[in-house]
Parts: structure tokens; C-alpha cells; sequence
């Protein structure tokens, strides 16, 4: 793609921990039932308090390659929207693509749907679901990039990558000059 300085302005890079950015939401890496798990999903659940769990009960759940936004209680952000990544299946990659694709252009639409400005991606699927970090990166890049530039992108001013691990910082290091060239 083309260069453009007022589109890599409205995307950053971020390594910490996702669940002290008070961005208008964060986007958490959830499993189909909703209700809480291990890594960032733990993470973001022990920050906002038993509240999230209790609104999360009551939304029934949420297919894999979509998402599904809810308050955020304690949590500094406004809003904290549940993407739910595929377990990476090496048998059928394009299928595991098609899936983070949706994850993240899902996410994008409710945010832009309930007014959120900010978004703060974590590094969806490339934990415990076991995504490769070289693969997802781009897959995230190129989602983002497309919402950002198609009809809907204007109502969404900055999207926060955040990295944890090394491996999630060298891939986005890697292919960032690729997707948003300088
Ligand atoms: N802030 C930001 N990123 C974090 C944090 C944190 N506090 N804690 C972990 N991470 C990063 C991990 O380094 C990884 O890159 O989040 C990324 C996603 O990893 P997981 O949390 O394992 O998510 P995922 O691979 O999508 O697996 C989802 O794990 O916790 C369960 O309920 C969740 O069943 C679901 C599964």
C-alpha cells in the first residue's frame, strides 16, 4: 500500500499491560462461553471485578471470529469488547485467518457502532490458542488497515496495538512497515 502519514498517525504500537489504557475500549482475547479465562481475559477480568463476569452470563456466549462489547467496570477504558480468536488449526491456516480477520473487523464495527474513538487491540489468539505470532501479525494488520481506510474507518481517531511478549513485539515490528508504510 501506498504511504500515508495521517493513517500510520491513527495506529501505535504498545508494549504493557492492556488493562491499565484508558482508551474508550480494549479488546479482550475471550473463548466462546464468555466467561473468563487465563492470560489477558483473566487479567482483564480480576481488573473490572465480578460486574463483567455477571453482564458476560448474561449474553450467552459468542462465536468464534466475532465479538460482543460490555462495560468495563473498574477498569480505566469505557467499554471492553470480547473477540473471540480461533485456535490456530495448522491444517487449514486460511480458515484460522479467516476467523482473527473477523475478530478484529468485528471489533472495529462495535466500536464504531457505540462511539469508541480509541481501541486497544490485545494480541488475540497468539497465546494459549496457540496462533503463530509471524502469522497473526499480519493478518491483524491487514484488518485494521482496511476498516481504517473503508467507509466506517473516520469513526475511529487511534487503534493501539498492545504487545506483551517478545515474540508479539518482533512480528509487529517486523511486518508494521509492510501494512503501514513510512
Ligand atoms: N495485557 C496485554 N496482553 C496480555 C496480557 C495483559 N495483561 N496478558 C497476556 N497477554 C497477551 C499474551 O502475551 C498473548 O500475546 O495476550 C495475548 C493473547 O493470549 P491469551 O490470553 O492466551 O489469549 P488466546 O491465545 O486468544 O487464548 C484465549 O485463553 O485465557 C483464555 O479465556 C481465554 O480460553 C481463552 C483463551
Amino acid at each position: 500500500p501506498a504511504p500515508s502519514k495521517s493513517l500510520n498517525d491513527r495506529l501505535c504500537l504498545l508494549r504493557c499491560d492492556i488493562t491499565t489504557l484508558s482508551v474508550d475500549a480494549i479488546v479482550n482475547a475471550a473463548n466462546k462461553s464468555l466467561l473468563g479465562g487465563g492470560g489477558v481475559d483473566g487479567a482483564i477480568h480480576r481488573a473490572a471485578g465480578p460486574r463483567l463476569l455477571a453482564e458476560c452470563q448474561k449474553l450467552g456466549g459468542c462465536a468464534t471470529g466475532s465479538a460482543v462489547i460490555t462495560d468495563a467496570y473498574n477498569l480505566p477504558c469505557r467499554r471492553v469488547i470480547h473477540a473471540v480468536g480461533p485456535v490456530y488449526d495448522p491444517l487449514d491456516p486460511t480458515e484460522s485467518e479467516r476467523l482473527l480477520a473477523g475478530c478484529y473487523t468485528r471489533s472495529l464495527e462495535l466500536a464504531a457502532q457505540h462511539g469508541c474513538r480509541s481501541v486497544a487491540f490485545s494480541a488475540i489468539s497468539t497465546g494459549v490458542y496457540g496462533y503463530p505470532s509471524r502469522e497473526a501479525a499480519p493478518v491483524a494488520l491487514s484488518a485494521v488497515r482496511k476498516f481504517l481506510v473503508g467507509p466506517e474507518g473516520d469513526k475511529i481517531d487511534q487503534v493501539v496495538i498492545v504487545t506483551f511478549e517478545r515474540k508479539d513485539v518482533e512480528a509487529y515490528h517486523e511486518f508494521l512497515p509492510l501494512y503501514f508504510p513510512p
